[in-house]
């Protein structure tokens, strides 16, 4: 049987579930469960082939976030932080690692409370809620903007300052993020295309992938070159960022030099390319449409290139926002 279907038959929130040791046990299950993606081949352009690695096939929040939500909290578990059944996770998430630590968390009977702008409310929302997690929302939108005061980040950095049984892992400038694609999501790229990978080529949140896979590969091959994507200002891409209006994470900030190229992709493009994908059978989320318009970018300018992105996760979370933009049709009447 499924560990997670176990995990929902059980109670899990018994004294032996505080144990660190059965925690790790269950951590190491988990492990076992997350990652091993498959890597397809997806468009060739300009005599360049693209290939994407599918993240929706992660078991937890069907999102490449099931990799670092897991590598965090075992991080945590062998930094000994855990030591009473009253600790709670708080974390700020804008949908994919909010589901992914409440699964988590289910599954290893700890208690989780993730804070969420309010404009992934909705389908996200109940998803995190479903997972047993305590969900808090605060007014801010896709893209925490620069001295925001009452954003999700700065919530949870009040409540877990002000409450000493609260553990704030901070995605954004936490190792075990990038840690979590070092070890796997970098190594397996590498071996699923036998070393041939010339650019990775990928959309920024905390910039964990990016960096973790990017740090990999040129371990491999200091010829890789690496490609941060931003979205637009003002954007509707969730799990991304824009930089001209958003404060860079430390983890991506330490490791700028690691990042060889940064491009644009408006809302425009990737909604346009996330109907083509839709089309072609690829139920994918937003940042897959930006994603794949970054990749084919890439590809017009590098000849005989061997190309890799992620699709990061699946559509569930932006069906709003997809049946608004696209389904509705408002960017084809502009
Ligand atoms: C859908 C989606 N794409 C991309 C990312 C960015 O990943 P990272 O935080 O590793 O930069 C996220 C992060 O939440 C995401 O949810």
């Amino acid at each position: 049987m499924d560990v997670f279907v176990q995990a929902e038959n059980r109670s899990l929130t018994s004294v032996d579930s505080f144990s660190p040791e059965s925690i790790r046990k269950k951590i190491h299950l988990l492990k076992q469960k997350i990652g091993e993606t498959p890597l397809i081949h997806i468009d060739n352009v300009n005599g360049s082939s693209i290939y994407a690695k599918l993240e929706y096939y992660n078991p937890l929040s069907h999102s490449v976030k099931d990799r670092p939500a897991v590598y965090m909290l075992e991080g945590a578990i062998k930094q000994g932080l855990v030591t009473s059944e009253n600790a709670k996770f708080v974390e700020a998430s804008s949908g994919n690692l909010g589901i992914a630590y409440g699964r988590a968390g289910k599954f290893l009977g700890l208690k989780t409370l993730i804070v969420i702008p309010s404009v992934s409310a909705g389908k996200t929302y109940r998803r995190i809620r479903e997972t047993g997690a305590t969900v808090e929302k605060t007014p801010d939108g896709y893209c925490p903007l620069r001295n925001e005061r009452d954003g999700a980040i700065a919530k949870v950095k009040d409540m877990y300052l002000d409450d000493p049984n609260k553990i704030w892992l901070d995605q954004y400038s936490n190792q075990d993020n990038l840690r979590a694609h070092m070890e796997g999501t970098g190594p397996e790229i590498w071996n699923q295309i036998d070393g041939k990978v010339t650019n990775i080529v990928l959309g920024v949140g905390t910039g964990g992938s990016l960096v973790g896979i990017t740090s990999y590969l040129k371990v491999e091959n200091p010829d890789v070159e690496s490609v941060a994507v931003q979205p637009q200002r003002n954007h509707h891409i969730q799990g991304l960022r824009n930089f001209q209006e958003s404060l860079e994470p430390a983890i991506l900030r330490k490791n700028r030099n690691l990042i060889d190229d940064w491009i644009e992709v408006s809302d425009e493009e990737s909604f346009e390319a996330l109907k083509y994908l839709w089309r072609e059978g690829y139920l994918v989320g937003t940042s897959s449409g930006l994603n794949y318009v970054a990749a084919r970018r890439i590809a017009k300018k590098n000849k005989g290139a061997t190309i890799v992105t992620l699709f990061p996760d699946t559509c569930l979370n932006s069906f709003k926002l997809i049946q608004e933009h696209i389904l509705n049709g408002s960017l084809d009447k502009k």
